[in-house]
């Protein structure tokens, strides 16, 4: 039986006060029966890690390097990741892969990268509009994938999340249904299944693109959906702790 996880990604949104703000309303909730974590801007891993320190939530990275160390300028390290305390990092998000060229292979070194540190690596996959519509769909997210499942090294790949995160339903108010989500969620645990079955059983699947508090319940009933990536609604305090609860 998988635990279901709802994880905020602020992106490049917050303050100092705003977060505190924030983790006050949410540490003020009563536990929501799954896992919770949220990923801050890395300038406030800091802050978040000391307000969050000893609670259930638990916190996270939007992107990592995909080097160990040395001269990468503004970069940040897994082990700096995991010197912070953080347990998830996400990778490959569509807005990294859009903007900043992020390819399958790099998403792949970073995911890597965060698992040999100890930090989860949440790895994102998803399709375009255009993709969609061309019915390119399981085509795109089973290559997004493969490249992880067929690197080298990914016998070394402990704990990892997958998010299925349609691009045209990013902050766009558009959500997939449950149904269209669904189905390309059973396809990635069958992709998963064709590599382990236990790996398929454990990994987490977790469904993003404009999840709310109106529209969470009938999206985690899904077999195959374990939880959320949740990007503008966890921001917003009260909505985030009603997504949660309706995955616990
Ligand atoms: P959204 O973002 O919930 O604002 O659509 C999700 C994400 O980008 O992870």
């Amino acid at each position: 039986m998988r635990r279901s996880l709802v994880v905020g990604n602020w992106k490049m949104n917050g303050s100092r006060s705003a977060n505190r703000e924030l983790l006050k309303q949410l540490l003020s909730a009563e536990s929501s029966g799954s896992d919770v974590a949220v990923c801050p801007p890395a300038i406030y891993l800091s802050e978040v890690a000391e307000q969050l320190g000893g609670s259930s939530i638990g916190w996270g990275v939007q992107n990592l390097s995909e080097a160990d160390s040395g001269a990468y300028t503004g970069e940040i390290s897994a082990a700096m990741v995991a010197d912070l305390g953080c347990k998830f990092a996400i990778v490959g998000h569509s807005e990294r892969r859009t903007l900043y060229a992020e390819t399958d292979s790099l998403v792949a070194s970073k995911a890597l990268q965060a698992s040999a540190a100890g930090v989860v690596p949440i790895v994102c996959v998803g399709e375009t509009f255009e993709q969609r519509n061309a019915e390119q769909t399981l085509q795109v997210v089973g290559r997004q994938l493969r490249a992880l499942l067929e690197h080298e090294q990914f016998g070394e790949l402990g704990e990892w999340v997958v998010a299925y995160e349609p691009v045209w339903a990013i902050g766009t108010g558009l959500t997939a249904t449950p149904a269209q989500a669904q189905a390309v969620h059973a396809f990635i645990r069958g992709e998963l299944a064709a590599v382990s079955q236990s790996l398929a059983d454990k990994v987490r699947i977790l469904y993003g693109g404009s999840v709310k508090a109106a529209n969470a319940v009938e999206l985690f009933a899904e077999t195959d959906i374990d939880g959320g990536l949740v990007g503008g609604a966890s921001l917003d305090g009260s909505e985030f702790i009603a997504i949660c609860r309706a995955a616990g």
